[in-house]
């Protein structure tokens, strides 16, 4: 990963700069680019970028659209800057100048996006090739004003937790087994200055964790409760929970997925992995709320022994489940987690999960479902969404689909009745866990992963919901 550096101006160093041209402002380009603009179809949009040789010993400009002047936002220059990453990325040292090109925004503001843009554009994820080819090194992001350091700063520290929720997310998942990921949450936890408590595998038996037991029994590899604690400096605003499913590799158990379906089922832990990282972000953005967050960690796997179809489990909250489909295993570790975050009382509870197919199959490939029981903490999110530009949208609980989750032998079984509305029942089941605490639900499904390099985002692993919650922890 390149270095972000903040400079005052463009290092004598940098090989490629970019040139911000918005897209009602084609017309003050000399004549000849304008031409050479419209042959390559460059109309200005953020997104757009485009290399022009600079003249003898002059770096290499890129030209990156901003969109319209007048509607420059921090969305405009994440794109654009993440753009200009792209063009550049074969080059050692670059420069951006998009903080001076949105002279309409907060200084501050403007100056985070570039740096969430630069760094996440140029992520690439190299730890297992023998010869990753040489991309760029550093990234100065040029800006001078009063604060433009705590700016820097606050969008280092989010480039750095998305990339972490990135590289957890690309991992295998015969690697990233619970405690190789509890290993990595120690040495995060070290940096950021976190609590951590592991709860092992008789700990997890003793509390009663029935959920994260049943999934855990087909695995060679023991289950892990991750606990993380952040404290603000003076008195915390609030209290907040966030709960994170951590299936380091989900096959289905005896539900034996296909083949097909199974093939990117190590991404299963990325609602964990977005809350480590979130949680490493915290004090850099400033977060004036007490945070705690659970992870559970396990495989889903189909040993001698595995959780059968039809065995029914008691979870921490004493609800027994009838488990009829053992590929429904993230509702029954997130049931642990979230029944234990709401013994605590907080004053939110906020979990995110790969938890179905269902909700891709109706918000397509990048947004995330929310589910809620408080029309409060969910415009909350809604709110860091549209900041954000996580994109994540507001889906019902309808009360008369949870009659779909009786059971004939138990309180609850954990699939609806049929395929339809799959996300809904899904969260439905959760519902049964938080009893009365203001409660919200991020169905990650396919979001956590991306198909193809695109705007903020690359191939695999996108850290989806880390930008999302550390904005939202940051204005709680
Ligand atoms: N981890 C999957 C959901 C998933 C699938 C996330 C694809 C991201 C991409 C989850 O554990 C699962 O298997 N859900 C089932 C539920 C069904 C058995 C009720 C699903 O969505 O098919
Ligand atoms: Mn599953
Ligand atoms: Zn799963």
């Amino acid at each position: 990963m390149p270095t972000l550096t903040l400079s005052s101006s463009v290092p004598a160093a940098a090989t490629a700069v970019d040139r911000p041209v918005a897209s009602d402002e084609l017309d003050n380009l000399d004549p000849k680019l304008q031409k050479v603009c419209e042959l390559q179809g460059f109309t200005g949009e953020p997104g757009q970028s485009f290399v022009i040789q600079g003249a003898n010993d002059r770096p290499v400009e890129v030209l990156v659209g901003v969109g319209p002047r007048a509607e420059i936002d921090a969305k405009a220059l994440r794109t654009a800057a993440a753009a200009f990453a792209r063009a550049a990325k074969l080059h050692k040292v670059v420069a951006t100048t998009l903080v001076d090109a949105a002279a309409g925004i907060d200084p501050a503001e403007a100056l985070q996006a570039v740096c969430e843009g630069a760094g996440l554009g140029s992520y690439r994820y190299t730890a297992l090739k023998s010869d990753p080819d040489k991309g760029l090194d550093k990234i100065s992001i040029v800006a001078k004003f009063k604060g433009a350091r705590a700016a820097f700063n606050r969008g280092k520290a989010v480039v750095e937790a998305v990339t972490l929720a990135r590289d957890l997310g690309n991992e295998p998942g015969g690697s990233l087994v619970p405690t190789a990921f509890v290993k990595i949450a120690r040495e995060v936890a070290k940096d950021s200055g976190l609590k951590i408590t592991v709860w092992d595998e008789k700990r997890i038996a003793k509390e009663r964790l029935g959920g994260i037991q049943f999934v855990n029994r087909g695995s060679t590899h023991p289950a892990r409760l991750l606990m993380l604690q952040y404290k603000p400096v003076g008195k915390p605003t609030g209290s907040v929970a966030l709960v994170g499913k951590g299936i380091t590799f989900d096959s289905g158990g005896l539900s034996i997925k296909t083949a097909s379906g199974m093939a990117s089922m190590k991404i299963d832990m990325a609602g964990g992995a977005a809350v480590l990282a979130t949680m490493s972000a915290l004090g850099a953005a400033g977060a004036k709320a007490a945070v705690t967050a659970y992870i559970p960690l396990t495989d889903n796997m189909l040993g001698g022994d595995a959780s059968r179809p039809g065995d029914v489990f008691t979870a921490r909250n004493g609800t027994t489940v009838e488990v009829l489909n053992t590929d429904a295993e993230g509702r029954l570790v997130m049931a642990d987690a979230l029944a234990l975050a709401a013994e605590r009382k907080p004053d939110a509870i906020i979990d995110i999960a790969t938890l179905t197919g269902a909700v891709s199959a109706a918000l397509g490939l990048s947004l995330a479902g929310l589910m809620g029981n408080d029309d409060s903490l969910v415009g909350k999110l809604e709110d860091a969404s549209d900041r954000t530009g996580e994109q994540i949208w507001h889906l019902p609980l309808p009360s008369e689909y949870r009659k779909q989750l009786d059971s004939v032998v138990a309180d609850l079984k954990n699939i609806g009745s049929g395929p339809w509305g799959g996300a809904l029942t899904a969260g439905l089941f959760l519902r049964e866990f938080v009893g009365e605490t203001p409660w919200a639900h991020v169905d990650l499904g396919m979001s956590a992963l991306s198909e193809s390099d695109n705007g903020l985002v690359s191939k695999g692993g996108t850290g989806f919901g880390v930008r999302l919650l550390v904005d939202l922890l940051a204005n709680w």
